[in-house]
């Protein structure tokens, strides 16, 4: 596949999406990040790595119309042939023209077990602050397909893990990360390898 990244933030996903291709794991090529913020961790991660960066965002296009905007996205994505989108971190809706070209072709990860802790407001640490302030005691990660709606597109897969006595947000977000580490370049891999299902009710690894 020909990879492209959405990313915001720190790139902490991004980069182990990165280092898994570069280490062959994955056969895709991640050649294409997009950001909102010139100046985010997956930015200087791209660049490190020798990646294309294209930064687009309300910020540096204010003027432009709605529809000019979507073409920005298009122009990078069409003219590189990009065939599969990955979110780490973005914290943008995504356009509606990007969801309908790549339907079941772009996915995220959420660092909480959908349809717990997810949706508007729930991200970054807020997620794992809920989780802790909740009182349940498992909490994890959930790779979907992206929608229209904050973490409502179709789960792929979830992974969980406990949530201790003595977490704090903090602790939390570290062990989940290491769970999105590990897990969101192998389920990327299952589209590879051709093995994710989608049926009209549900998504299925194979
Ligand atoms: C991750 O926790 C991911 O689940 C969520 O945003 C966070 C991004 O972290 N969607 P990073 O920038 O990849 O470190």
């Amino acid at each position: 596949m020909n990879i492209c990244i959405f990313a915001s933030g720190t790139g902490s996903n991004f980069k182990a999406l990165v280092e898994s291709a570069e280490a062959g794991y994955l056969t895709s090529r991640i050649s294409l990040l997009i950001t909102n913020n010139s100046n985010s961790g997956a930015a200087g991660i791209a660049a490190k790595h020798g990646i294309d960066c294209v930064h687009i965002s309300r910020q540096k296009f204010p003027e432009i119309s709605e529809a000019e905007y979507a073409d920005l996205f298009s122009k990078e994505l069409e003219s590189r042939a990009i065939d599969f989108i990955a979110l780490c971190g973005y914290m943008k809706p995504v356009l509606p023209s990007v969801l309908s070209k790549y339907k079941d072709r772009i996915v995220n990860v959420h660092p909480a077990l959908i349809p717990s802790f997810s949706g508007k407001g729930m991200f970054g640490m807020h997620i794992h602050k809920a989780v802790i302030q909740s009182g349940v005691k498992v909490t994890g990660l959930t790779i979907h397909f992206v929608d229209g709606e904050y973490d409502s597109g179709r789960i792929i897969f979830q992974k969980c893990c406990d949530v201790l006595a003595d977490d704090d947000a903090e602790s939390l977000c570290e062990r989940v990360k290491r769970l999105e580490h590990r897990y969101y370049p192998e389920i990327i891999k299952m589209f590879e390898e051709g093995r994710v299902r989608i049926s009209p009710d549900k998504v299925n690894i194979v």
